[in-house]
């Protein structure tokens, strides 16, 4: 049975599509079938982790939602990046959103039919024949949104330790729950190094009644990185890869 999973954060730059990619691939080491799509159509930016620009992106999300191709036409064969961490069964396939001005903009223009991404996010799993499909997010509450929150089997929501992504995050954990995601997970990133994991955990788990499946450093190594590759594959011993295998073996579970 493949599973959906949806990365949403209710303010910006959380981590959301960090946290996809380097998950997603995570997962995919360990022999899984993983898809990644990117549904943050007015700011895509998960494809920029995969080395993706303008030019080697023929065919996108949004061809498949104006109705120009089918779903599997968008789809980008990803699995080289895993390179020598691939094993028996590891794909890893990205749909990427368009990144040029006028699509953005009709995007922001016309809309789109929101049924039409889930039947979408369907013909992906069974044309790839998909363990796991990761949705990256456009973030706050919107109406894919709500539809990637319906369609999920589990839903991890990124937050940064402010008190604006707190109080955020308590809406969108009441929205989860009215929807009934059958499973909640809380990721923290950006902690300062300073902070007192454990009991930030607690704090958090307390206040949401919610699982934190991991707690992410504010680290100079990512900033580094500069969303130029995926890290838990450019650094596998690195603390913070310990972090992502956690959560994806509990996304997995
Ligand atoms: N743990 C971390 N330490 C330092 N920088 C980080 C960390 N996680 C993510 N970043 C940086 O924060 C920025 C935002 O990350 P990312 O694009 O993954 O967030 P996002 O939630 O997808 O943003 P958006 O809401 O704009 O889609 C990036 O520059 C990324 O490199
Ligand atoms: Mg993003």
């Amino acid at each position: 049975m493949s599973k959906i999973v949806s990365i949403h954060s209710y303010r910006g730059g959380t981590g959301k599509s960090n946290s996809t990619a380097n998950i997603a691939a995570a997962i995919a080491c360990k022999g899984k079938r993983v898809g990644i799509v990117d549904t943050d159509l007015p700011s895509p930016g998960v494809h920029v982790l995969f080395g993706f620009d303008e030019e080697r992106m023929q065919r996108t999300l949004n061809d498949f939602l104006w109705r120009r191709c089918a779903i599997a036409d968008a789809v980008y064969d990803v699995t080289s990046i895993l390179k020598n961490r691939a094993i028996s069964g590891s794909g890893l396939f990205l749909v990427p959103s368009s990144v040029k001005v006028n699509d953005i903009s009709r995007v922001l223009r016309e809309r789109y039919d929101v049924e039409l991404l889930n039947e979408g996010f369907q013909d992906f799993i069974d044309t790839l024949k998909l363990d796991y499909l990761f949705i990256d997010t456009h973030p706050g509450l919107n109406e894919e949104t709500l539809l990637s929150l319906t369609v999920s089997d589990i839903v991890l929501l990124v937050l940064r330790p402010d008190q604006q992504d707190f109080q955020g995050t308590a809406v969108t954990v009441d929205v989860a729950r009215r929807l009934k995601v059958p499973k909640l997970l809380l990721l923290i990133n950006k902690a300062l190094m300073e902070y007192d994991f454990a009991q930030l955990k607690e704090q958090v788990e307390k206040a949401y009644d919610t699982t934190v499946s991991g707690i992410l450093p504010e680290s100079e190594d990512v900033i580094r990185l500069a969303s130029n590759g995926i890290f838990c594959l450019n650094y596998p011993d690195h603390p913070i890869s310990r972090v992502i295998e956690t959560i994806a073996g509990q996304i997995m579970r």
